[in-house]
């Protein structure tokens, strides 16, 4: 994973993070970012932030890329940590949080959480990222790993490939293993989460809402 994310982010990162672009200036690129969090958070803060204001809590994202979320996420939140497990990625990201010492941001092994200090969080987020994660047995290592990190009753946010079929394998880190509404529900009932909230089944953006138990 680290070998082939490394070599997109040196290709054309930016590309590699949101396809629907070659180019992106860095005005275009961290409007991106600011208008997923206002999509997917700001239409959302009932679940996310649960009576709590956004500037106390702690945020987790995994699979942060360039830092295109994670600068929005700081804008918004108290403090953020993120993981990614391209060296590359993590560089850029630092770059674009350059000024925001609420965020740090970690190169991770691609399978777990270790590399983030013993904290608690209030909310967890990823987007654009399960989608490429090759085996579902990694998958769900990262929701054990969440669970571990966040606080009871919080939620965390992800994206996971709803589309049937489109496993290709443990060494295609472009097109990830996919979930059925099935898969999903047990990943959560086997990590301690309540898989309250789904949206996408089938489809390639599969939104879940895995609050704590
Ligand atoms: C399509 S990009 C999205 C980046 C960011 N979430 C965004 O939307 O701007 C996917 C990112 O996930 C990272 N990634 C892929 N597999 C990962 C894994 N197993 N663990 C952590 N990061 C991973 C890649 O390095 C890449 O930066």
């Amino acid at each position: 994973m680290r070998k082939d994310w490394d070599a997109r982010a040196r290709e054309n990162a930016r590309h590699y993070v949101a396809t629907c672009q070659k180019k992106w200036s860095d005005t275009e690129f961290y409007a991106s970012g600011e208008q997923a969090v206002a999509e997917q958070i700001l239409t959302d803060m009932g679940n996310v932030c649960q009576g709590r204001d956004p500037k106390s809590m702690r945020v987790l994202e995994i699979g942060c890329g360039a830092g295109r979320l994670t600068r929005a996420l700081a804008n918004l939140f108290g403090e953020v940590h993120a993981v990614d497990v391209s060296g590359e990625m993590i560089e850029l990201a630092r770059q674009a949080l350059s000024g925001r010492p609420n965020a740090h941001v970690y190169r991770n092994n691609g399978c777990d959480l270790a590399v983030i200090p013993p904290l608690e969080f209030d909310f967890a987020f990823s987007f654009i990222v399960f989608q490429h994660i090759p085996s579902r047995e990694i998958a769900e290592n990262y929701v054990r790993e969440v669970h571990r990190l966040l606080r009871p009753g919080a939620l965390f946010k992800f994206q996971v490939q709803g589309f049937p079929g489109s496993d290709s394998g443990p060494l295609n880190t472009w097109t990830g293993a996919s979930f059925s509404v099935e898969q999903a529900a047990g990943m959560a009932e086997r990590t301690g989460f309540d898989l309250r909230f789904h949206v996408g089944a089938g489809e390639q953006y599969f939104w879940l809402w895995f609050f704590k138990k």
